[in-house]
């Protein structure tokens, strides 16, 4: 099918508020390719940029939640954490313009601290550069991890707690959300993973209570429009019911 066949379809059915997507497959696209698994993030830093040109451009939904790096990512070979972590600052400073243009509103959700400082600095400015955006919020999951935003959040409501005199019963459901990195985050509605494996990988944990969940084997680099639209095709035919009888 044409792709704009494609995306008439689409549109014309229920789209999603959040979508996730865990871009796994990176080092299995290079290595097939006899290259180097930096090549690898290279080519999924250009998948990436493709696939949140299009979301804004056909404004198919308003927030979209990468996961770039997560707290188990450390350990790997010191050269490809510092080569990501190159990556992710020089794609952060050449995009700035056209992320401010294009009305991408653009938050880092994870333990920013250890990160280098220049990549520090980079998504400081850029943050504040986007920050007055609307047309599609896109949170890049840098050094985040499902468990690591929730136990950060229980940490900071017991500070507050302490100060306020808030008692364990005060707390509930939205309140802690509010505490969470992600807080800004709606809950997601659609999780896409490519790269074959069926797991979650200590992403956003909180936010998946109810979301669909889409695993495709497609390695991240070979991702695109086609690809997501036809992940949204499936996310139509999904009945959701949270918890409820559907009469
Ligand atoms: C995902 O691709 C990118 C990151 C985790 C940064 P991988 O690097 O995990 O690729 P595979 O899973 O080894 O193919
Ligand atoms: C998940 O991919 C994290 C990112 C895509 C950033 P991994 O390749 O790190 O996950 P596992 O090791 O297959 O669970
Ligand atoms: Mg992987």
């Amino acid at each position: 099918m044409a792709l704009s066949a494609l995306l008439e379809e689409v549109r014309g059915g229920d789209l999603p508020t959040h979508v996730g997507i865990i871009m796994d497959g990176n080092g299995r696209w290079a290595k097939a390719r006899g290259l180097s698994r930096l090549e690898g993030h290279r080519q999924g830093a250009l998948a990436a940029e493709r696939i949140v040109r299009f979301v804004v451009k056909e404004r198919l939904f308003p927030y979209l939640t990468l996961f770039a790096f997560s707290t188990e990512n450390w350990a790997r070979p010191r050269h490809e954490v510092d080569g990501l972590f190159a990556l992710f600052e020089s794609f952060l400073r050449e995009k700035t313009e056209e992320l401010i243009d294009s009305g991408i509103k653009l938050l880092v959700v994870g333990d920013h601290k250890p990160l280098p400082e220049g990549l520090q600095a980079a998504i400081e400015e850029i943050e504040k550069k986007t920050a007055q955006n609307g047309a599609l919020t896109l949170a890049i999951a840098l050094n985040f991890g499902g468990r690591w935003a929730i136990l950060r959040a229980a940490k900071d409501l017991l500070r507050a707690a302490r100060s306020i005199a808030m008692g364990p019963e005060e707390v509930g459901e939205e309140l802690f959300r509010a505490y969470l990195p992600t807080g800004f985050l709606p809950d997601m509605d659609f999780l896409i993973r490519t790269g074959g494996r069926v797991r979650v990988s200590n992403f956003l944990l909180w936010e998946l209570a109810y979301t669909e969940l889409y695993f495709t084997d497609i390695l991240w680099p070979d991702f695109d429009e086609e690809a997501l639209l036809y992940a949204l095709k499936d996310f139509q035919r999904r009945e959701r019911s949270f918890g409820r009888v559907k009469g």
